[in-house]
């Protein structure tokens, strides 16, 4: 019988593991969601997910995996053998959600080009415009106008010029020294009359955005030499399965580590920096008692351990006999929930530093997503000395991050569609790679961006919550928590308690069950300014319904020998 495949070592596991769950959404996600929720008060709620969740889930995972020595659709057919579909689901939203991710990859690839040129900085001085702007509206009619304190004047880009009309933009805020004093704008009604902001380049020039999602715009040629580079990257990372990723996986957890600690030495030496840090972090105690707070910490650990993407399964999978699952989960799970908030403190110190130079309040500098990595983040470099270097560093540090959670969800379905048809290993990869590039060429569009906020906004608030409640019930109720508990003591240094199996059978499934319930019924308008019945979300539901469509296909496909095979 083949001998399944293992890890180099008991590190390599560990950062692997590491690396797939540090990603974008630890230098994007989290320090923004922090920030919205409470600063202080949700990273309480957050490590209380953590314990309850996080872990939890990833000793389940891993103890899945380790079991059945199998990837998500073996181990589930190994289960139950109806449930093998479910396994190919659990694949399938880790297969959506790395298509889209591997967009965002390529967008940093063509933007370490464009920092290493200053290519954002192109159009940054459109002022003609804004003489226009002033000459045929009411000031005051489009926008609340704050004076920016004269301490700031003077400064490179706060300059009231002799009292003409002088503007300068900053992120999200537009600045026009008039009649001698220096006005910040926020709100303004007719922005496009204006002048560019720094999102244009962004949104215009680099991405090709249309104005509604049916709108296709125009092929971006340019981003697709980004997304092959991305494309071979994340595939010659996984081209020998596990021998290469415990190779690969040293540079890829380190280097950004390494940038990382860079980066918040540079963010807290700023002037301003500590009120970023203020904000990210100071504690409102009241929201603690709002739903909302705790429907952001679960959805935001279950992405950051990269649980309910097959991944952890796939990973416990190639685990050797003797090994320690619960002690792994822990360090694996404290090590990313550090990293996120490291994250936050470069990102929060920098946009403190931002704010206070424009006299605005930090509010109008912060955003998140690709607004935070591509337009503020990158603006604030752009005004620092060494920006090009900076600029350089923070793309290959996001790249960096990225690409190993990439590589985790491409070894998580090479390894399951090799399991079922006993392909080569470098088969299985081109397969199914492939098909992510193609799936993934929509997204170079005009209207690419929408069809990524969509598809990330359904694979995190059903995808992911489906997949793991499906799996806290199947263990936790048909299988037995007490036995899977077991089997977790058994292969660790030391055994976990009853409290184990509490979160798994009763704490989870109820989180999931009520965020699920609050997602479909009370939100009209959860994401951006589309509607969840809105014409735009067919398309969300368009995946939701395939997926288990194709899942059950897979399931039924006749597959090459026995499957799922004993391996020992
Ligand atoms: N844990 C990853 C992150 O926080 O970025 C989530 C992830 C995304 C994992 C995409 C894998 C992946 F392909």
């Amino acid at each position: 019988m083949a001998k399944r495949e293992v890890w180099n070592s008991k590190t390599a596991f560990v950062l692997a593991a590491i690396g797939s769950a540090i990603g974008l959404g630890n230098i994007w996600r989290f320090p923004y969601v922090t920030f919205e929720n409470g600063g202080g008060a949700f990273l309480v709620a957050y490590f209380v997910c953590l314990f309850i969740a996080g872990i939890p889930l990833l000793m389940l995972e891993f103890s899945i995996g380790h079991m059945t020595k199998q990837a998500a659709p073996g181990a589930f057919a190994k289960l139950r053998p109806k449930m093998q579909w479910f396994g190919w689901f659990a694949v399938g939203v880790g297969f959506v959600i790395v298509t889209y991710y591997a967009i965002i990859m390529s967008w940093s690839v063509n933007y370490t080009w464009e920092a290493a040129t200053l290519g954002w900085q192109d159009n940054m001085g459109q002022y003609a415009n804004v003489e226009y702007a002033l000459e045929t509206t009411e000031l005051e009619d489009m926008a609340v106008l704050t004076p920016v304190p004269e301490r700031f004047w003077g400064t490179e880009f706060t300059d009231p010029v002799d009292e003409s009309l002088y503007s300068i933009q900053s992120t999200g805020t537009f600045l026009v020294a008039w009649e001698g004093n220096l006005y910040a704008i926020s709100s303004l009604g007719n922005a496009d009359t204006f002048m560019s902001s720094p999102g244009d380049f962004f949104f215009n020039d680099f991405l090709g955005l249309t104005s509604e999602p049916w709108d296709m715009g125009t092929f971006r040629w340019p981003l697709l030499i980004g997304f092959i580079i991305t494309w071979v990257w994340i595939v010659a990372s996984v081209w020998k399965g596990t021998k290469t990723v415990s190779k690969v996986v040293f540079y890829t957890v380190f280097i950004p580590w390494g940038l990382l600690i860079l980066f918040i030495i540079r963010g807290v030496t700023l002037p301003g920096a500590e009120a970023g840090i203020s904000y990210y972090l100071t504690p409102v105690w009241s929201k603690l008692l709002n739903a909302d707070i705790w429907l952001a910490a679960i959805s935001q650990v279950f992405f950051s351990l990269s649980v309910g993407f097959a991944i952890m399964i796939a990973y416990g999978s190639f685990l050797p006999k003797k090994t320690n699952i619960a002690g792994f989960a822990i360090v694996i799970g404290i090590a990313d929930a550090l990293t996120a908030f490291c994250g936050g403190l470069a990102v929060f110190s920098a946009l403190g530093y931002q704010a206070t130079k424009m006299g605005v309040h930090i509010t109008e500098v912060a955003q998140s997503g690709p607004g935070l990595a591509f337009v503020a983040y990158p603006h604030i470099i752009s005004n620092l000395p060494g920006a090009r270097i900076f600029g350089v560093l923070f793309f290959l540090m996001l790249l960096t991050l990225a690409v190993d959670s990439a590589f985790s969800l491409l070894e998580a379905a090479t390894a399951s569609v090799k399991d079922k048809w006993k392909l080569s290993h470098k088969k299985a990869n081109l397969i199914v790679g492939g098909l992510c590039f193609l799936l993934g060429l929509p997204m170079l569009t005009g209207s690419g961006l929408y069809i990524l906020d969509i598809a990330d906004h359904f694979m995190n608030s059903f995808g992911l919550t489906i997949v793991v409640l499906v799996e806290t019930i199947m263990i936790g109720w048909v299988i037995g928590a007490e036995k899977q508990r077991d089997y977790i003591s058994d292969n660790s240094s030391f055994r976990i308690g009853q409290w184990w199996s509490i979160c798994i059978r009763w704490l989870i499934p109820i989180g999931i069950i009520w965020m699920l319930f609050t997602e479909i019924s009370a939100r009209e308008t959860p994401y951006g300014s589309f509607g969840l019945r809105s014409q735009e979300f067919l398309f969300g539901w368009l995946i939701m319904i395939l997926l288990p469509i194709v899942s059950d296909l897979l399931a039924n496909a006749k597959g090459k020998g026995k499957f799922p095979e004993n391996i020992e």
